[in-house]
């Protein structure tokens, strides 16, 4: 692929998602782009180039850039922070009227393992949220993990990366050799098309947010407006989860890190709830 068509791809992928592609990524395109370019009939990315040259954001666009995500997940990723959100959930619903509903948004939540670990623990905690319902909105950019998302079907690989025996069985039904989330989990979530760069007003605010491993694939001036706008998303004493290899430091001063929870965030001058 010659140089400047490399360059152009980037361009396109860049504008629409944030997501930065370095030269060293030219494998990347190789293996990601090939089903693309078969299902288009073009024999060459240098061919996929002059195509998007000409039409830079059309569904061709759209299909790049999601064929170019990394959609890698698994359950309770990394533990701790769900751990936190366990002695969070109910310190919320106390703080909240009788009746309210506790918001939680999965930013970026890929095939959906994150919103339903929430899911799960929300469940789990059962009469510790007095009453309080959790919902759960699961936002991807990419149409073809969110259908996966919403099936709430995964492989017994999937089930093994991150779920203990008692949860599998507790919080799944097995199905033709795959497991498939139980229905009273998958009430709890709902998955919708959204990109990260746009607007987010219209989702609402949430009590809590999990905005984790997509920040690391932007540029820092990127980073930095992302995390503007999720921090305005968020409830005054809600707390936001970043990724192991993400923070806030250098990035916006909306943030403050969370005292003894690593990659837990809540709005400044709002002591977080005591957890
Ligand atoms: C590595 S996965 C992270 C999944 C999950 N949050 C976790 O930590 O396990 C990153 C996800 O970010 C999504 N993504 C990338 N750019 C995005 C954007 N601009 N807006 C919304 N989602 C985006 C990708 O499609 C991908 O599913």
């Amino acid at each position: 692929m010659i140089a400047g068509n490399f360059e152009l791809v980037a361009r396109v992928v860049k504008a629409r998602s944030g997501l930065v592609l370095t030269p060293d990524k030219l494998y990347m395109l190789e293996t990601r782009l090939a089903p693309l370019l078969r299902r288009e009939g073009l024999p060459t990315l240098d061919a996929l180039a002059a195509r998007l040259r000409d039409a830079p954001s059309g569904p061709l666009a759209e299909a790049v850039t999601e064929a170019l995500t990394t959609n890698e997940t698994s359950f309770f990723r990394d533990g701790a922070p769900f751990e936190h959100l366990r002695g969070l959930l109910p310190a919320l619903a106390a703080a909240r009227p009788p009746g309210a509903v506790l918001r939680v948004w999965s930013a970026a939540c890929s095939t959906g393992q994150e919103a339903y670990s929430v899911a799960m623990i929300a469940e789990e905690l059962g009469p510790e949220l007095a009453g309080r319902k959790v919902e759960i909105l699961g936002t991807d950019i990419a149409q073809e993990v969110l259908a996966r998302a919403r099936e709430g079907l995964f492989t017994q690989f999937e089930v093994q990366r991150g779920l203990s025996i008692q949860r599998l069985v507790r919080h799944f039904r097995q199905e033709a050799g795959r497991w498939r989330v139980a229905p009273e989990l998958r009430a709890m979530a709902r998955f919708l098309r959204w990109n990260l760069l746009d607007d987010l007003r219209p989702l609402g605010r949430f009590d809590v947010i999990f905005c984790r491993n997509v920040l690391i694939y932007l540029d820092p001036p990127t980073k930095a407006r992302v995390l503007a706008a999720v921090a305005e998303r968020l409830a005054d004493d809600g707390v936001l989860y970043l990724g192991g290899a993400e923070t806030v430091l250098g990035l916006t001063d909306r943030l403050v890190p969370v005292s003894g929870a690593r990659g837990a965030y809540a709005l400044p001058r709002v002591a977080a709830l005591a957890v």
